[in-house]
């Protein structure tokens, strides 16, 4: 018979489309948006520069990005329905469910959400990039019994988004710290979450669907639900004096049950995630900001221990949840932070799908029972 046909498990090392948004290159251990290498993005943009960069190709000059800071802030709040929608969900509902059904709600309700020409699908996208942060900063506040602040329009993107998840002026260093994480989450080639969104735009459904499905992608803990995940396992290690001992036992303990370590590992990067330094110095800045040593005795001892272990690295999820942590978000709302940022990617890949055109439509190949018949009645 003839050979059985290789198969690409979870599509591993398989190329399956150009793309001219990002470079991911594990060789040198690089991430290119649009050419420039991230840690430049993050050490001298704002997240706003770099979105309109991932959008347009090009880093927007002084007139491009006040028409745009302008636009963002006219398109912040919450409308009366979707407001409405999220006050009917549980409060036990997980965030993440919350996020993809306001974000459900709003494609439900626009009436460009079928028309998708370019420059269409750019206003729901910047739509959708200015809207999101109410959204995720009113669900945290509503399970604390706590109401929608309104956005204020002397405040640039990340500082809003702080002002309208605490109800208080953020502090600079704060700012900076938030900034960095939502450029260093925007964009990563086709990760699962946005390789789901461009499958989604390939049959050319609209643009709301297709981030809807990809926040459904990125919930999983294989994914953006990691950077949940990492708290979840610093709260199981525990606070105070000790850190360090009690998170080589704790990793000792989960890696005989054979668990993984959320937080570690990539599928592309095999010798460390290049976002990590850029992160971790801006969690670092965090901990002397809020006086939490103990948090970073914890961070470094896992890690080592990990190294040590497994020679496994870190990826991007592990600085960024305990900084989440110490700027108060609490644990469920950190991967509608990563949704807040990568719907730029995400929207940027549907936008290049659309423009190749091209159905993604895999093959499989059976393995089930031989052909058989219906018996006669
Ligand atoms: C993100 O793709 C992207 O770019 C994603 C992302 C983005 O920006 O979009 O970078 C964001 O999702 C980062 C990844 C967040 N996920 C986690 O932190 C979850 C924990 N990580 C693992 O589940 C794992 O590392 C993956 C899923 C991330 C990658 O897994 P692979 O490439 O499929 O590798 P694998 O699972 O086959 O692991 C190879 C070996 C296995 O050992 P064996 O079964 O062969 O003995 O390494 C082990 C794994 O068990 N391993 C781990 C581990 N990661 C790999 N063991 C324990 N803990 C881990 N974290």
């Amino acid at each position: 018979d003839t050979a059985a046909p290789q198969i690409f498990k979870g599509l591993a090392g398989v190329p399956v489309d150009y793309t001219a948004i990002s470079k991911v290159n594990p060789e040198s251990n690089s991430l290119l948006y649009r050419g420039y290498p991230v840690q430049e993005l993050a050490a001298q943009c704002t997240f706003e520069e770099v979105a309109y960069l991932l959008w347009h190709g090009e880093l927007p000059n002084d007139a491009e990005l006040a028409e745009f800071g302008e636009f963002e802030r006219r398109h912040r709040g919450l409308d009366h329905q979707t407001k409405r929608i999220v006050d009917e969900l549980p409060l036990e509902a997980h965030p993440m469910d919350v996020v993809r059904t306001a974000v459900s709600v709003i494609g439900a309700s626009d009436p460009e959400t079928p028309v998708d020409t370019p420059e269409a699908n750019l206003d729901k996208a910047m739509r959708l990039f200015a809207k999101l942060p109410s959204i995720v900063a009113y669900d945290q506040r509503r399970r604390h019994g706590l109401e929608f602040v309104e956005p204020r329009d002397d405040l640039g993107y990340s500082a809003n988004f702080l002002w309208q998840t605490f109800g208080e002026a953020p502090e600079l260093a704060v700012v900076n710290a938030f900034d960095v994480s939502m450029i260093l989450y925007a964009e990563h080639s086709f990760n699962a979450s946005t390789f789901t969104a461009r499958v989604i735009a390939s049959t050319l459904s609209d643009l709301y669907s297709a981030v809807t499905g990809a926040i459904g992608a990125l919930k999983g803990p294989l994914h953006g639900g990691a950077n949940e995940a990492v708290m979840h396992a610093f709260a199981e290690i525990g606070p105070g004096e000790g850190g360090a001992e009690r998170a080589v036992a704790w990793l000792d303990a989960a890696l005989a049950e054979k668990r993984k370590i959320m937080g570690f590992g990539h599928r592309v990067y095999k010798n460390g995630d290049s976002r990590v330094p850029t992160m971790r110095d801006a969690m670092e800045r965090m901990v002397e900001h809020y006086e939490r040593p103990e948090l970073l005795e914890v961070y470094v001892a896992l890690e080592q221990a990990m190294g040590e272990r497994k020679n496994i690295k870190p990826n991007l999820d592990y600085p960024a949840g305990p900084t989440y942590h110490l700027m108060g978000f609490d644990t469920p709302t950190f991967t509608p932070l990563f949704v807040a940022s990568r719907v730029v990617g995400w929207t940027a890949h549907v936008m290049e799908q659309l423009a190749s055109n091209a159905l993604i439509r895999p093959l499989s190949v059976y393995n089930g029972v031989d052909e058989r018949h219906v018996p006669a009645k």
